[in-house]
């Protein structure tokens, strides 16, 4: 097809930018997993700079460009309910900062080594698995602020491409990155359930398991649908894939899927995906249990 044509670009801050999110979030994956335990703490401490790299571009930066106040018109009611979603989620991100600084406190404390293979083990995940879960994790969490608020940047605004190049080649970025942990779930069986959560416990999180496999897959394709209908390009990183079909209105059916009912599907999944996983932990004080994915 002579129209996909991979244009190359040797300017472009959305690319650098979007370099260096990569590269921190394996960074951060690879450090939290290490063998030696004062590295561990530092990948602790990166995932806190992290969370308040996210609060601060929030507090300062959106807070004072003017577009929570002006965005871009609404399409739908729903759309109203953007502010406040940042709100929520720098809040969050805020308060997960701290609780990753008390983390890194209690974690100075172990000298333990962690003898972790390449592959997944019976009882945990390998090193392999738990790269890809963390660098997955961080760059789809950070997608969601960075969408939002893509989405309420009026046309004319300086940065408002450099914002869509990041968030598309980010996005293009996980749902390859799933590809690859999809790939590498048959060359390696994950691991059983932990054996200490009750059977309910076990449906719900398989279940939970399932629905992020599937939502981390046809996120980023209603995304690539929406643009290319909407008769956009896609980004990644240097190159831009040019529309693939004709612009038509169908692109508002996959923007639906996109920007709405998935996001707050994920929202619920998510919510109960964390929050199962701190209970167990804290709660029913069953210590291996997060030990499985991260130590
Ligand atoms: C940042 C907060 C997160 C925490 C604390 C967390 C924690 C965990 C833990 C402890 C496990 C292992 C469960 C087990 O014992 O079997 C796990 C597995 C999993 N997580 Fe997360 N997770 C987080 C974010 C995410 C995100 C953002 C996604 C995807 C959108 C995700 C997708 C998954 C999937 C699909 C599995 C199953 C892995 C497999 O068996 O292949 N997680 N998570
Ligand atoms: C896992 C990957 C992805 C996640 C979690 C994600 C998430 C989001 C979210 C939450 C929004 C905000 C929706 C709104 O409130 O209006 C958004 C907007 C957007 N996304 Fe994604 N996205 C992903 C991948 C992609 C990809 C691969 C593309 C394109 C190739 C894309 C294109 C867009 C565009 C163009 C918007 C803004 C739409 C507008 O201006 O109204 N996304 N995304």
């Amino acid at each position: 097809m002579e129209d996909i044509i991979l244009s190359y670009y040797s300017v472009n801050p959305g690319a650098w930018i979007s370099i260096g999110i990569v590269f921190l979030s394996v960074f951060i994956s690879w450090a939290l997993n290490f063998s030696a335990p004062k590295v561990r703490v530092f990948g602790t401490l990166l995932a806190s700079f992290g969370c308040f790299v996210i609060a601060t571009w929030f507090f300062i930066f959106v807070m004072n460009s003017g577009l929570l106040e002006n965005p871009k018109p609404n399409q739908t009611p729903l759309d109203s309910a953007k502010p406040t979603l940042l709100w929520i989620q720098s809040i969050t991100a805020f308060l997960t900062g701290v609780f990753l600084l008390l983390i890194a406190n209690y974690q100075r404390k172990s000298n333990e080594i962690l003898d972790l293979s390449a592959k997944n083990e019976k009882y945990r995940y390998g090193r392999v698995s738990r790269l890809l879960h963390w660098t997955i994790a961080i760059l789809f969490i950070s997608l969601i602020p960075m969408g939002i608020f893509s989405s309420m940047i009026p046309e004319e605004t300086s940065y408002r491409n450099a914002y869509y190049v990041v968030h598309k080649t980010i996005g293009v970025t996980v749902f390859l990155l799933v590809i690859v942990r999809l790939i590498w779930n048959k060359i390696s069986k994950r691991p059983a359930l932990d054996n200490t959560l009750t059977p309910t416990e076990k449906k719900l999180a398989h279940r939970a398991h399932n629905i992020l496999y599937f939502m981390l897959l046809v996120i980023p394709i209603t995304g690539f649908m929406m643009t290319s209908y909407h008769g956009y390009g896609t980004f990644f990183f240097f190159w831009e894939l040019p529309p693939l079909w004709e612009q038509s209105n169908v692109y508002q059916i996959w923007g639906g899927f996109h920007k709405y009912l998935l996001p707050y599907i994920v929202y619920i999944i998510l919510g109960a995906h964390v929050l199962g996983a701190l209970k167990h932990q804290f709660i029913d004080k069953h210590d291996s249990a997060f030990k499985r994915m991260v130590s």
